[in-house]
């Protein structure tokens, strides 16, 4: 579908569907599909709020931090209350941990990076909001490196594709192959493929296996101990362990600011560990970054956009990071728009399906501030380039097909207006390459 640039401002627009999944404070990813508040969204969205409006950015921030649960979790979804277009809802997962109505997993932890940003860009006045933040983001970091990480594994792990929030990519396939789905499942009734063309959703194993992976959550009473340890799926997602590293460095630099020495201390521990663990990852076959399943140790075969984040999060072995650059190369000569969520070489690829190939804005986002900080600015103003044309060419949807620009699933989605605002309109200000104090901050 072509979008008509004469009719539209799409600054005008990306405004007007902010405003318009705005609910009080929080704002929806898109209506219906997804008719709550996500975490990851509303960090991105908090980006894009922050272009016009710095208050209710933080407001964003603050809302999603309400969500935290009592072991320091902060939910994937905050339900607040529940709404008959979304599955699974509130009465599906039955979470008790404190905090608001919420689900009983989390996603990639992107806050600490905004929150970094906002402090680095709005200056000292925005340090007291930072710092009222601080506590909430360090006890969800502890979470993630206590209670996400299984006893004996060097890493950070998830129990939930939903966690990484690349939901249905095929780097999932092995852990998913290797669990079963519970015979005790409940009927269940799908609502995203009433709203979304089910042939860009997952399939409907997958969705038996997700709701299994909940069910054990809920039996078990949300220890996420025994969820990680003990539950149906577990595996290291290069996706997680990269955004955590990236805002650990950001929740250090503002800890250092805050002048939170013990914190910083141990905030230094996580870093120097990942750091040292980092070639859990790497998967000498493929030459890349890739996902694995932590109780087999198999690699998944594919290089991913979240390998791709390898620089977002700093890495510095110079081998490695030529052979991510050169996969993006090959990858970037078979699409015309990158960076595709999935290998197109591999047979797994699907250009429209989720997260089997279509082009994220965040995605592109993280990948080009990293490429910039690493000096590879042709490649990041191509990221930015690229979202720029398919928004362009389609309009502000969830993805888009990386190979015609066709947008996919979502239509009026607040993270791809968010990051138009901020990074990919023409009128935008900000640069791709890092002006700020370096290895900080979202830029
Ligand atoms: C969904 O409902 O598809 C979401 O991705 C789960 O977070």
């Amino acid at each position: 579908m072509s979008h008509n640039l004469e009719a539209h401002n799409l600054d005008e627009e990306a405004l007007a569907i902010l405003k318009k999944n705005d609910r009080g404070g929080f704002t929806i990813p898109t209506a219906r599909l997804y008719p709550f508040q996500w975490n990851w969204d509303s960090a991105f969205i908090a980006i894009g709020l922050a272009t016009f409006d710095q208050d209710r950015a933080w407001r964003e921030l603050e809302l999603l931090v309400e969500g935290q649960a009592r072991d320091g979790m902060i939910p994937h979804i905050i339900f607040r209350k529940d709404d008959s277009d979304y599955f699974p809802g509130p009465s599906v997962w039955q979470t008790n941990g404190g905090g608001l109505s919420a689900s009983g997993i989390s996603q990639p932890p992107v806050l600490a990076s905004v929150v970094a940003k906002f402090a680095q860009e709005q200056g000292e006045g925005s340090l007291d909001r930072a710092a009222a933040l601080f506590d909430a983001m360090l006890a969800w970091h502890r979470w993630w490196h206590r209670d996400r990480t299984p006893d004996g594994c060097p890493v950070v792990c998830t129990v939930h594709p939903w966690e990484t929030g690349r939901d249905n990519c095929p780097d999932w396939n092995i852990g998913m192959n290797n669990m079963a789905i519970d015979p005790q499942l409940e009927a269940y009734q799908r609502k995203d493929i009433e709203h979304a063309d089910p042939s860009q959703r997952p399939s409907h194993e997958q969705y038996d296996k997700y709701i299994t992976i909940v069910k054990f959550g809920r039996d078990h009473g949300w220890d996420q101990k025994v969820l990680t340890n003990d539950g149906p799926f577990l595996m290291a997602d290069p996706g997680i362990f990269f955004i955590l590293l990236r805002a650990d460095r950001d929740l250090l630099w503002l800890a250092r600011k805050l002048g939170k020495d013990v914190a910083a201390a141990e905030i230094e521990g996580w870093i120097a560990d990942a750091e040292a663990n980092a070639d859990y990852f790497w998967n000498a076959d493929v030459g890349a970054y890739c996902a694995r399943d932590v109780r087999t140790g198999e690699f998944s075969e594919g290089f991913s956009n979240a390998s791709a984040l390898c620089f977002y999060a700093g890495i510095k072995d110079q081998t490695r990071l030529a052979s991510t650059i050169a996969h993006m190369k090959r990858i970037a000569a078979k699409t015309r728009f990158g960076q595709s969520s999935w290998d197109p070489d591999l047979a797994s690829f699907e250009s429209q399906r989720y997260w089997c190939g279509p082009l994220w804005c965040q995605m592109n986002y993280m990948i080009a501030a990293g490429l910039a900080e690493h000096g590879e600015t042709d490649m990041a103003d191509k990221m930015r380039d690229d979202l720029r044309s398919v928004i362009e060419l389609s309009g502000f949807y969830e993805c888009f097909d990386p190979v015609d620009g066709s947008g996919c699933i979502g239509t009026d989605f607040s993270w791809t207006a968010a990051l138009w605002l901020a990074w990919a309109s023409p009128s935008s200000v900000a640069p791709t390459a890092s002006g700020q104090e370096a290895a900080n901050g979202l830029n």
